[in-house]
């Protein structure tokens, strides 16, 4: 009684979240069959590359950080300047993780069969998430536990733009526009009590790269909305709100 309350109190886009087909997709075949294809591709153009890399780059202040890429491909998007002193890859795609070369280690592990992650408690300074979190099920399960592996104090870092596999799609990021996505994967955060309020950084109508595949399209850069919180705990760090030279 006292959850359907809150749900009645809370907004529009909170109560999607509770829909009965949010997070089906178009294909719902076994992940683990449409990730074996390998896809050494890049899935932003150059200018949102370089954002992502700097804009992470900027968010993690640790010193020697353990970090952990959360459906992660072949790049990280860690610039040189960060020396990791772990670098785990969670994701599907053997070849893809095997060619990474900023992990030191990797688990293939389909967090939507499983949302429990295979790690223990506390144990990473930073968790990142880059241009997949459209494919989750069950995010919600999935944010509370990066809570559980992230160190007090360590950040988790969202990072999205407006591409996508749209078979692998929840129905939920279908329909919400750009604006919308990034007010839910706010409230996502806020859902998990040991996150403190999340921030957010976004890149967008810059202009697309000359050399660029799309360029003749006359379309902008590819988008790239950050969001991001520390996991609560006893020594804040100082993150500088990112920002683009
Ligand atoms: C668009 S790619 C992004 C890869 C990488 N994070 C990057 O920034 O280039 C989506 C990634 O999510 C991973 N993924 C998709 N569904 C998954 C699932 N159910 N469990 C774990 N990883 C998944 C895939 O292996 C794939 O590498």
């Amino acid at each position: 009684m006292e959850a359907r309350n809150h749900l009645k109190r809370t907004s529009w886009l909170i109560r999607q979240l509770y829909a009965p087909d949010a997070f089906a997709r178009r294909d719902e075949t076994d992940d683990k069959v449409f990730y074996a294809v390998d896809r050494f591709v890049e899935h932003l153009d150059s200018l949102a590359l370089s954002t992502v890399e700097q804009v992470i780059g900027q968010l993690i202040v640790e010193e020697t950080p353990v970090i952990l890429d959360l459906m992660a491909g072949w790049d990280s998007h860690i610039p040189q300047s960060i020396k990791p002193s772990r670098v785990a890859g969670l994701g599907l795609n053997p070849n893809e993780l095997a060619g990474n070369r900023a992990l030191t280690d990797f688990v293939l592990h389909d967090i939507n069969e499983n949302p429990t992650l295979p790690f223990p408690d506390e144990c990473f300074d930073v968790v990142l998430n880059t241009v997949s979190i459209d494919y989750m099920t069950q995010p919600l399960e999935v944010f509370t536990e990066v809570a559980r592996v992230l160190k007090p104090n360590g950040v988790f870092i969202v990072v999205f733009s407006n591409r996508m596999f749209p078979q692998k799609v929840v129905k939920m990021w279908w329909r919400l526009n750009e604006e919308e996505r990034v007010i839910l994967v706010e409230e996502l955060f806020k859902y998990v009590e040991l996150f403190e309020e999340p921030r957010t950084f976004v890149s967008r109508d810059r202009p697309r790269p000359v050399d660029d595949r799309h360029a003749h399209l006359g379309i902008p850069s590819d988008p790239v909305y950050v969001v991001y919180a520390d996991r609560k705990g006893p020594h804040p760090l100082v993150r500088p709100q990112p920002h683009m030279e």
